[in-house]
């Protein structure tokens, strides 16, 4: 098998895409992120599957599910799967202790159970992804039940997370693939932030927040022509 990918996108992130094929071994069923890595990450696997690899695949978002299903891999979804080997996603921040924040792409929440049902959660990141604190680039998505956006905001703004409700390029408001609503919260780098979680989880209506806390299992940093690994 060759150790580079022909199927590239422009731009792509395709030597952390490369490296994190290590951690793939025939008969795995692979967690499928979202986003910019992610999919970089999903092209490089369609080219293994096409050479014959047996893996099998979890998407994460209704975009990754369509990617996979143009390049062929086989997908299941998490009821049919049951566990998952291996799960490879991007990520907006990561901090030393491979703490991350997700959801600039907005599918944190399916992002999140999917990498909770797997033995393993690799991240792919550029090396402008790398923060000394989490919050450092200002922002952390929540995903809210629209029905409980009001309450979710007030609760938000008391815990010092000032919530703007995402809009996309025609004005509308985005909607996660779970029919629900994404909450920027302008944050100041965080001091505690499992503490946060917990406390922005109490609210009645949150979804789920693009914390995650010792999750990673290892990080695969792209900079420049150097690609570097750091595990837990
Ligand atoms: C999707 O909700 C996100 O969690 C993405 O995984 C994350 O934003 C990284 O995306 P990029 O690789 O496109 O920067």
């Amino acid at each position: 098998m060759s150790s580079t990918t022909k199927n590239t996108i422009a731009d792509a992130p395709v030597a952390t895409a490369n490296k994190a094929l290590e951690w793939v071994k025939d008969g795995m069923t692979l967690g499928l992120g979202t986003g910019r890595a992610a999919e970089a990450f999903v092209r490089a696997l369609g080219d293994r599957v096409r050479d014959g690899l047996d893996v099998s695949g979890v998407p994460t978002s209704e975009r990754t599910a369509k990617l996979a299903e143009e390049l062929n891999i086989p997908l299941l979804t998490l009821e049919e799967a049951g566990h998952i080997d291996v799960c490879f996603d991007g990520a907006d921040e990561v901090d030393p202790n491979l703490d991350v924040i997700k959801g600039y792409g907005g599918a944190h929440v399916r992002e999140k159970i999917v990498a909770a049902s797997s033995s393993k959660l690799i991240i792919l990141v550029g090396v402008e992804k790398v923060v000394d604190v989490l919050g450092a680039r200002g922002k952390l998505p929540v995903e809210v039940l629209p029905f409980g956006e009001a309450l979710c905001r007030e609760s938000l703004r008391r815990l010092d997370c000032e919530p703007a409700r995402r809009i996309d390029k025609a004005g509308n408001a985005v909607i996660s693939d779970n029919g629900n609503l994404i909450l920027d919260c302008k944050i100041a780098p965080i001091e505690n932030a499992p503490e946060l979680e917990r406390a922005i989880l109490d609210i009645p209506g949150v979804l789920g927040t693009g914390l995650f806390i010792a999750m990673a299992d290892a990080v695969i940093i792209q900079d420049g022509d150097a690609v570097e690994v750091r595990e837990r």
